[in-house]
């Protein structure tokens, strides 16, 4: 018997969007979705009571519009724009909590330079040498001091692509330069030069209600659109974690020095915006010879991230949703599966640069332990189509990263198209690999 009858608002369409659906139809309330979306996701369709279709998430007259309709009891907000816009503010005015942090707060995400700048005032640790640019004026100098090893970003939400690295994407200061350029003529009005860590990433994220963080199981991404980490970057092709929800290549302490300068930064947020985070604070860390280190902060889910830990959730997420909203976290002891997961993206022929629009997917059952997630693809009389992005998030679930892998293929066999993966994501000469790097860089 299901408790109580209320409604939720699902802002976004993406496999991230179909996790946080499926777990919250997994509720023991009554709950009823009502979804704001870009394009129809046929995951979240199918479990929503109510599914609104924009051209632009951040056109908030129609949000308005569409809570005026729907009368929702809360919101939860998946992807970064809308947040980094105003959404959540937006919503407060008309009387709808979030689980997603109000724009101030958000910066976190929206600005890079406003996250490097927080943790050097407030005294935490895990920045590296950084500076903001509004032109090209001393940058040649600052490449010249940092040597061979850093990074450009462009201060503001690029969707992944505002960031370059050297030895990666950039191999001489004059390509710098040139990155530099084209992100300030771009319309940045600023861009980070940052020292280059060297190490291995993880991903930390943490349920936050203004004050307390629970964490979720760590989990590795791997951003490299082929295998063996070639190719451009993409939005991330998989990721897995741990049955121990750590990673084979981290210890507990760099776990509990990202958690660290989580807390830190949560506290220093409030105190410099005068508002609370609350929400999803998701860390990229990079554990280095020196420590754990932070890449950047997100303000929402980790996309695939959020595939990973959902399926392992067991506290209800309305709950936890609830504990969010009324700084009522400490309170609450989350349950996780003991469980290791792989997630693997398909994505259409081409992607990230040259994908295949409108490309048939044939899907069939999935096997036992295998979730699957829609992403960016049409339905239309039950024929799936990709639309150019990534397409199905297929998670693996059992006692072993590997045999999570191995499921999560078995899912991937189901699917026939012009498609492809990546075969290696949670492979044991993989995670073996990042433990021998981090070995190398710790000496
Ligand atoms: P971001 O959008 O800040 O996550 O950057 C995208 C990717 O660039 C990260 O996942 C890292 O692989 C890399 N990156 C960003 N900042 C650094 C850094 N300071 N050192 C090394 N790699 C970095
Ligand atoms: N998987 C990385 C991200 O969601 O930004």
């Amino acid at each position: 018997m299901k408790q109580m009858i209320m409604k939720v608002l699902l802002v976004g369409n993406g496999g991230r969007e179909h996790a946080i659906a499926e777990a919250i139809a997994r509720s023991k309330y009554g709950v009823e979705l009502v979804v704001f979306a870009n394009n129809v996701n046929p995951g979240i369709k199918k479990l929503a009571a109510d599914y609104h279709v924009v051209d632009n998430l951040s056109h908030f007259d129609e949000l308005r519009e569409y809570v005026k309709k729907t009368k929702p009891d809360f919101a939860v907000v998946g992807p970064d724009n809308p947040i980094g816009d105003g959404m959540v503010d937006v919503l407060g005015e008309i009387g709808v909590a979030s689980v997603a942090p109000f724009q101030a707060p958000a910066q976190l995400e929206s600005s890079k330079y406003y996250t490097r700048e927080l943790l050097e005032r407030n005294l935490i640790p895990g920045n590296p040498r950084f500076r903001r640019f509004e032109s090209e004026d001393g940058v040649y100098p600052f490449l010249e001091e940092l040597g061979e090893d850093y990074v450009v970003k462009a201060d503001g939400l690029m969707g992944g692509k505002g960031v370059k690295v050297s030895g990666d994407h950039l191999n001489s200061h004059e390509q710098a330069m040139g990155f530099v350029k084209e992100c300030l003529s771009a319309g940045h009005s600023s861009v980070v030069i940052e020292e280059k860590f060297i190490g291995v990433e993880f991903s930390l994220m943490a349920f936050v209600d203004g004050e307390h963080l629970a964490y979720m199981p760590v989990v590795q991404d791997h951003k490299r659109a082929y295998e063996g980490d070639e190719g451009p970057n993409t939005g991330g092709m998989g990721t897995y974690s741990d049955v121990d929800h750590l990673l084979p290549f981290l210890t507990p302490e760099d776990v509990q020095q990202a958690k660290d300068i989580s807390e830190a930064v949560i506290k220093a947020v409030k105190e410099d915006t005068g508002q609370p985070f609350k929400g999803i604070l998701f860390g990229g860390f990079m554990a280095t010879k020196s420590g754990v280190k932070l890449i950047e902060y997100n303000a929402r889910f980790g996309d695939p991230e959020a595939l990973n830990v959902l399926p392992l959730l067991e506290t209800d997420f309305i709950d936890v949703c609830h504990a969010i909203l009324n700084g009522e976290l400490s309170t609450l002891t989350l349950s996780w599966k003991k469980q290791a997961t792989v997630c693997l993206y398909v994505v259409p022929d081409g992607y990230p640069e040259n994908s295949a629009k409108g490309e048939i997917l044939e899907i069939g059952q999935m096997p036992e332990g295998v979730e699957l997630f829609y992403s960016s693809v049409s339905e239309e009389g039950g024929v799936v189509k990709t639309t150019g992005s990534r397409s199905l998030g297929i998670v693996g679930i059992a006692d072993t990263i590997s045999e999570a892998r191995v499921k999560a293929l078995a899912g991937i066999e189901q699917v026939k198209g012009n498609i492809f993966y990546r075969k290696d994501i949670g492979s044991d000469e993989l995670v073996q690999q990042r433990v021998e790097t981090l070995k190398g860089v710790r000496g």
